[in-house]
């Protein structure tokens, strides 16, 4: 199972476990996340939820052959119901991120309620080195937390940057030793179960209600041009010298 799915104590946990690809996520992974979130909302017993990785790697993002072979989005492809489902999550979600988190693995935690990350994370949006474009609203919601230059260095070039500026920008709550990350994350969740479920909804709700449609028209927007991109020569030549494990040669393309 590349999705472990595990519900205990109010916590219903969804752990990426595919780590020879680094959890790279594929249409199937999207659906067993965006089906547990569903499950999570329907469900009274589970108060919080959980989203970790491994130890080592949080997510590669999306699995670059996947791209290459069903790019086809739509409304109602595995990733988007996973968007919707974690970007209008009513109860607390918390993230554990004990390595890298890449494209996706990066702006999914911007829909996340708490972030812990392992001082040795690292995140990065390569979008537009892989002849893409932002996703999952991070275009609007990366420069809410970081400003307008900290998101546009990070969405624009595309580089790594490490865990200690994730927390300056502002979208990690605290940075652990890796080994205590995943443990103190699973604590955090733990407190927020064993609080009046009612409290939690209603602070949520308070804090999020205002830029929920906003943020669906930007996903909804981002999609349009990012199924534009995966279908040009650009992506074509970045996923393929990925795999080739060499640079992309975009001096081709206009
Ligand atoms: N999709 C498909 N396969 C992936 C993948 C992805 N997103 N990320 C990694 N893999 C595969 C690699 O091809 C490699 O396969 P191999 O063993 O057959 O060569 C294996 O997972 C291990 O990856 P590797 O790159 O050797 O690991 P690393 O520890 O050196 O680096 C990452 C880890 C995550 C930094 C690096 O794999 C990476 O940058 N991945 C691509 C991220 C990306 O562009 N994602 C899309 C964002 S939109």
């Amino acid at each position: 199972m590349d999705i472990l799915v595990e519900r205990a104590d109010g916590v219903l946990t969804i752990a990426f476990n595919r780590p020879d690809r680094k959890n790279a996520i594929t249409a199937a992974m999207y659906q067993a996340m965006a089906d547990a979130l569903v499950e999570a909302h329907s469900d009274a017993s589970v108060r919080a939820i959980l989203i970790r990785g491994s130890i080592g790697i949080f997510s590669a993002g999306n699995d670059l052959e996947d791209f290459m072979k069903s790019p086809a989005g739509g409304e109602n492809s595995p990733v988007f119901q996973f968007l919707r489902g974690i970007s209008s999550a009513e109860k607390p979600v918390v993230a554990s991120v004990a390595g890298p988190a890449v494209g996706i693995g990066t702006t999914l935690l911007l829909h996340c309620d708490l972030v812990y990350a392992a001082e040795s994370a690292t995140f990065s949006l390569p979008f537009t080195q892989l002849g893409l474009c932002p996703e999952a609203a991070s275009s609007l919601l990366l420069q809410r937390v970081a400003g307008y230059q900290g998101a546009a260095e990070k969405l624009l070039l595309g580089e790594a940057f490490d865990a200690k500026e994730a927390q300056r920008m502002g979208f990690v709550n605290r940075l652990l030793p890796v080994a205590e990350v995943d443990a103190f994350a699973k604590a955090q969740a733990l407190k927020l179960a064993a609080l009046p479920a009612s409290s939690l909804r209603v602070t949520k709700a308070l804090m999020k209600r205002a830029a929920q449609h906003e943020i669906q028209t930007q996903i909804a927007e981002e999609a349009v041009h990012f199924g534009k991109m995966l279908l040009a020569p650009e992506a074509r030549e970045a996923f393929k010298a990925f795999f080739e494990k060499r640079k992309p040669d975009f001096r081709q393309f206009d």
